[in-house]
């Protein structure tokens, strides 16, 4: 029995260097007309907990409506996946999902869980180890937007990747394509995907998932701005910003801000000192797409992206779905 998981920390947000660049990033950002924070930005260790929050609420259909497919089609998923395989989580936050799966006698040989978290990832993926001991389990710290590094001894054989609770959406459909092209060129024709995609509904069952009655969203969102002030050392008063969520039906996407609420001013280190950006009461900083397909424009997005073989699943209301893809050949 394996008494301790294998981690590969290949990206450790704290080391200087990451973290030089990515104060570069959030200072870049901010300083653009438009100014942008990357929604990477969300995941510090209250952020991660505000988002677990999230998946609990009435309004945030995702998360239970993936978990509702996964329970009525296991064995078609099962199926799908075969047996002796590596199961590559992609943002496995506390590898809950891929746990349940394995409860449920979805069963890899090997199983690696990734995330850019990886104090997070350490915790989750001990306690999963000592429930399944037959299951080869490594933590890979990475962010796997930028790079899709893997351990060197991971066989190129069978491998399985799992990117579920609709992240692609966060992605630009250009950058989804590309990103999942990346993932196909991590498999032979012996691999596969599944991958969970929020499908276009009713605005205001969107609106209200994204703007929650409590406001758990609301501070997911602002909690940014805490994150930007320990990491870059700049000045945000939170309580002048508020959460702006709603969806667009034109291009087919939740977009979230924070909104100044009054006209001000934020400062932060730069090159020369320190650096100073006015807004205007009422001016936005961009903080997240959430992309909603219908499952004709996803399957044509994972064919153009190099699989082939698609299915999909999806809960009762057809709120959500859950495709499953080879890589073609
Ligand atoms: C992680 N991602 C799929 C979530 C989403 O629904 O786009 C992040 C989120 N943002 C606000 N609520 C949840």
């Amino acid at each position: 029995m394996p008494a301790q998981v294998r981690l590969h920390q290949i990206l450790d947000w704290n080391s200087p260097q990451q973290n030089a660049r990515l104060c570069q990033e959030l200072a870049s950002g901010l300083s653009q007309p438009q100014a942008r924070i990357a929604p990477k930005f969300f995941y510090d260790p209250l952020g991660s907990r505000l988002f677990e929050a999230i998946t609990e609420l009435p309004e945030y259909y995702l998360t239970r409506s993936e978990a509702a497919i996964f329970s009525a089609h296991l064995p078609a998923i099962r199926n799908a996946l075969g047996a002796g395989f590596t199961f590559i989580d992609l943002g496995c936050g506390s590898c809950g999902k891929a746990g349940a799966l394995f409860h449920a006698g979805v069963l890899p040989a090997r199983y690696v869980a990734v995330d850019i978290s990886v104090d997070f990832l350490r915790d989750s993926l001990q306690h999963l180890q000592r429930e399944l001991p037959a299951i080869e389990m490594v933590g890979v710290g990475l962010d796997f937007t930028d790079e899709l590094k893997l351990p060197d001894d991971l066989p190129p054989e069978r491998r399985m990747f799992f990117y579920p609770g609709s992240s692609i959406g966060n992605f630009d459909p250009p950058e989804a394509r590309e990103f999942l092209r990346r993932l196909a060129g991590q498999m032979d024709a012996s691999g596969g995907l599944l991958i969970g995609v929020d499908l276009i509904k009713d605005k205001a069952l969107l609106d209200a998932a994204y703007d929650d009655a409590l406001g758990v969203t609301a501070a997911f969102n602002r909690n940014l701005l805490r994150h930007v002030n320990a990491r870059l050392g700049a000045d945000f008063e939170i309580g002048d910003w508020r959460h702006v969520a709603f969806y667009n039906a034109g291009d087919k996407r939740i977009e979230m801000y924070l909104e100044a609420r009054r006209a001000l001013a934020a400062a932060w280190p730069g090159a020369g000192g320190r650096q100073f950006r006015h807004f205007a009461d009422g001016e936005r900083i961009h903080t997240e797409n959430s992309y909603k397909y219908s499952p004709e424009d996803f399957s044509a997005l994972l064919a153009s992206a190099g699989f082939a073989d698609i299915r999909l699943w999806t809960d009762p209301r057809a709120w959500f779905a859950l495709f499953f893809a080879r890589k073609a050949e």
